[in-house]
């Protein structure tokens, strides 16, 4: 049986050549649902194993590697690829254990073509429009998505379309779409606002959306969760922790682990930690009180990535963690920073979002919900260059409400050999110790 869209609410089936987001009957999310009877035995470790280190196209991208999983009747011909994934998985014991646990692996989503995981799920949406016929895609943005799809237009041949909030918008990103030659469209309202604008110019426009109600975007970020369980040998980790923002991966990624435990591949499901900034929390307020109702909320945090006050994913969002036994976790934008901060130090970097994934597991761990035996994930979604002015603000200690616990402060020399050797003679090795507050803090 093809694969077709299946409403996740009241089960109205489409064919995937529909130009849908929504079900017309209910109003609930869309999935692109495989027959997974069909793949049952078809798909294989051995299958993934042997495309891995692949020089040709398709399987030379950590996304269509996958191809049965992901677009299983797709014709490889259709596909636009950067390629993206094939992103490393580091093995942190430093940071393992500044959180408490005994294994800490890093998944570095920042290393996709555009710096973003966003990549991964724009193959999938953009090869699906120029399947469909689209001449134009567009999407709200809070950046990343943005440059991504700027990007992925670009190298289809299709017009790209973006709107974003006119001011917060990282330096990085803008500087991205604008380069990619999208139509970029600053407009004084929220990131929550602009989704709600782009889906109404979309559909009375005739352009394809993609943001991540876009199912065809999820199909594709689900392999950020095949790619780290195979380069764990297919060994599942206890915990995948990752930021929510609109909550497209953290569906993404309970639907890829419900999928690899249905289709065998693997022999149980990790539990999957979603963490959000405390100003931008609507999914941990209703975890909160066991998903009653839902309230949107006007958010706020340094973290603009996740600057989200109504996650477009949020039914699909707790059907992950209703799958996988997930918790929420919300943290704060200094604790965020000091996490980046360390990941950064490690030589790894990140942009701000992804130190929800290290501050919200060491939030975990302290609580008692991730042991100190167990293994954990960390999603890094975006790239240390995305938003250099809030790197630079921390470690110059000049961002408003936070105060550097980890700052690499930039020193001023005079240009003689004196001026050098004082300098390096003071200099302390990096610590994973936090500097007493008020010894930094710009008075
Ligand atoms: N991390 C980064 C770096 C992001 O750019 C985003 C989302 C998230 C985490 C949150 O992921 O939405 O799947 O829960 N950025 C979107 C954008 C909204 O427009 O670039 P999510």
């Amino acid at each position: 049986m093809p694969s077709i869209l299946h409403c996740m609410d009241c089960g109205r089936q489409y064919p995937t050549n529909a130009v849908a987001y929504t079900c017309e009957t209910c109003g609930g999310l869309l999935d692109v649902q495989h027959d997974l009877d069909a793949l049952r035995g078809m798909v294989t470790h051995e299958l993934f194993d042997q495309r891995l280190g692949s020089l040709d196209a398709p399987y030379n991208s950590g996304v269509w590697r996958y191809k049965e999983l992901i677009y299983p009747d797709i014709d490889p011909a259709a596909i636009i690829s950067r390629p993206e994934g094939n992103t490393n998985l580091y093995h942190t014991p430093k940071l393992a254990a500044w959180a408490g646990v005994r294994t800490l692996y890093l998944k570095h989503e920042g290393e996709n073509p555009t710096g973003s995981f966003k990549d991964r799920g724009m193959t999938g949406g953009l090869t699906q429009a120029r399947l469909l016929g689209m001449e134009r895609v567009a999407c709200a943005s809070t950046g990343n998505t943005s440059a991504s799809l700027a990007a992925y237009a670009a190298f289809g041949g299709l017009r790209g379309i973006v709107l974003f909030q006119n001011k917060q918008i990282a330096l990085g990103k803008l500087s991205q779409a604008i380069a990619y030659g999208a139509t970029c469209i600053r407009i004084a309202a929220d990131f929550d606002r602009n989704l709600e604008l782009v889906r109404e110019m979309s559909s009375a426009l005739g352009i394809y959306v993609l943001n991540s109600v876009n199912p065809f975007r999820l199909e594709g970020q689900k392999s950020i969760v095949f790619e780290l369980t195979q380069q764990l040998r297919w060994q599942v980790p206890d915990w995948i922790v990752c930021p929510g923002g609109n909550l497209g991966n953290s569906s993404a990624f309970g639907k890829a682990l419900y999928e690899l435990h249905q289709l065998g591949l693997i022999d149980r499901l990790p539990r999957l930690a979603i963490i959000q900034a405390e100003g931008s929390n609507p999914l941990y307020r209703a975890y909160q009180h066991g998903f009653e109702h839902f309230a949107p909320i006007k958010a706020e945090t340094i973290a603009s990535a996740i600057k989200i006050g109504n996650p477009v994913n949020y039914p699909k969002a707790v059907r992950a963690l209703r799958w996988t036994d997930g918790v929420v976790e919300q943290v704060s934008d200094q604790e965020i920073l000091d996490a980046k901060a360390l990941i950064d130090a490690q030589g790894i970097g990140c942009e701000p979002a992804s130190g929800c994934s290290l501050a919200g597991a060491r939030k975990l761990v302290a609580a008692g919900v991730i042991k100190p035996h167990e293994t954990v994930v960390g999603v890094l979604t975006g790239h240390v260059l995305k938003d250099p002015d809030v790197t630079i603000g921390y470690h110059e200690n000049t961002l408003e409400g936070t105060s550097a616990a980890y700052p690499n402060q930039i020193h001023t020399a005079e240009p003689t050999l004196e001026a050098l050797r004082q300098i390096l003679l003071n200099e302390a090795a990096p610590s994973l110790t936090p500097k007493q507050q008020d010894e930094h803090r710009v008075s």
